[in-house]
């Protein structure tokens, strides 16, 4: 038997009928006196398998010994059959064994815990095949989405000697004497990239030591991010919905089988996809909370998680809020020439109660008034003497984001937990397997 002779079970299902062999594991086995039924999965789909004992005694008794998750192969003669799940089943005419599996650790109605302590197992179940499908189309949308639009991919380190978005958060490594930490964020690099490429993207594992047991928080992430000289405001946050809208277009083009196995309502994600999104103004978004929810953020307050949501359920599409108070942002953020107390940045809240998806901003050129706003945070400004090197040699306008890639594909995917977006997690309270 030649190993090109398998084809995957999504390929027996579109073939519809006539001879196939298979390979994958056994997801369900019932035996009765007269039938052994198997249902098979591999990495595409999942299709039934019967075994009569009146046809070949020898197979059904194999057959009967098969337990959840053994490995085998299988040929046999394909049919409609209304009765099976997926509407085809395989009549078999020979069973190879691989190995038969151990009692699987995994049954119906565990513990989310258990799951996550199996997770090296649980990573075949149904649902996170799909997730990571969806996640596989996420990835190469945002790379296509740079590439053809004439960004260059320009990596950073990960190993960073400072932070960029906080110290709270910084994971410290030694390093071989001395102390470095892990990346939390590609952008002070990618605005010397601009320098030498004009626009560039990146997508990189980014690290937070966050003290927040949310589902929305993972210690280790993927960003997607963007950084473009000549670029301000007004101008990347139509990028960054440009880029939105597009990895929603490929996820619906490519993942209709994916988002009906999650039970995804594909109606809204069309939607998100066609709508225009709204750009607010951080003061308009207190008016709006105070107004129509009776929430009352005073001004200088950051948007926590439930007024955020509120935003975004009052749009029913992701919205873009600019302009969030200076004094509670990265030091990298500028004031606004009209309005210093206001920041030149801007957040999208996704709906559905996922909030915010991306961070971005106009980089400041004030190196004073940096300087000062990381001594404020107790950093030395002398570790960012090469970055405002940046601002001595050519200096020019130039803006970027952050799209925090898990929870594009939480949102996308309508999951629960972040946790599932990413193959295994790590957040505070989780670093195995
Ligand atoms: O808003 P953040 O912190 O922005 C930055 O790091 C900028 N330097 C990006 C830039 O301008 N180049 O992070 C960007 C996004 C957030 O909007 C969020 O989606 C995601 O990264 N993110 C997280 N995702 C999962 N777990 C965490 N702990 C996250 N922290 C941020
Ligand atoms: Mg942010």
């Amino acid at each position: 038997m030649k190993e090109s002779e398998y084809i995957t079970i999504e390929e027996a299902l579109k073939k519809e009928s006539g001879k196939v062999k298979l390979r994958g594991w056994v997801y369900r086995q019932r035996s009765s006196n007269k039938f052994v039924f198997i249902n098979l999965r591999d990495e595409s789909d999942i299709i039934q398998c019967v075994i009569p004992k009146s046809k070949n005694l020898e197979i059904f008794e194999k057959a009967e010994k098969l337990t959840i998750e053994s490995s085998v192969k299988i040929s046999g003669e394909l049919k409609v059959d209304e009765r099976a799940p997926t509407g085809y089943e395989v009549s078999v005419t020979d069973l190879e064994i691989v190995q038969i599996a151990e009692p699987f650790p995994i049954t119906e109605h565990q513990s989310p815990e258990l799951l996550y302590d199996n997770r090296h197992l649980w990573i075949r179940s149904r649902k996170l095949n799909a997730v990571f499908k969806i996640r596989h189309t996420v990835v190469g949308a945002i790379h296509e989405f740079f590439r053809s639009n004439g960004y260059y991919e320009f990596d950073a380190p990960i190993f960073q000697p400072s932070m960029s978005e906080g110290g709270s958060t910084l994971f410290e490594v030694k390093y071989y004497k001395d102390k470095v930490y892990l990346s939390q964020s590609w952008q002070l690099y990618a605005e010397a990239g601009i320098f030498s490429l004009g626009k560039i993207y990146n997508m990189a594992p980014t690290f937070r030591a966050e003290k927040s047991k949310t589902s929305r928080h993972l210690s280790e992430f993927w960003m997607a991010e963007m950084e473009a000289a000549w670029m301000e405001l007004d101008e990347v946050t139509e990028v960054a919905k440009a880029e939105i809208r597009f990895i929603l277009k490929e996820v619906l083009k490519k993942n209709r089988k994916e988002l009906e196995i999650l039970e995804r309502d594909i109606n809204l994600l069309e939607k998100y996809e066609a709508a225009e999104y709204p750009t607010i103004k951080y003061v308009d978004a207190l008016k709006l909370l105070d107004e129509k929810y009776d929430m009352k953020v005073p001004w200088g307050k950051d948007l926590r998680t439930l007024e955020e949501a509120k935003i975004a359920e009052h749009y029913k599409v992701p919205v873009v809020v600019t302009h969030y108070p200076t004094e509670i942002m990265g030091f990298y953020k500028p004031p606004s020439a009209d309005n210093p107390i206001e920041a030149l940045c801007f957040d999208m809240l996704a709906p559905e109660g996922y909030c915010e998806i991306i961070g971005g901003s106009e980089r400041s050129l004030l190196v004073d008034n940096m300087k000062e706003r990381l001594r404020a945070e107790g950093e030395d400004p002398e570790t960012y003497s090469w970055y405002f090197d940046l601002r001595k040699y050519g200096s020019v306008p130039h803006s970027g984001y952050g799209v925090g890639v898990e929870r594009v594909i939480s949102w996308i995917c309508g999951l629960d937990n972040i946790k599932d977006a990413i193959p295994f997690p790590r957040t505070m309270l989780r670093k195995t397997p």
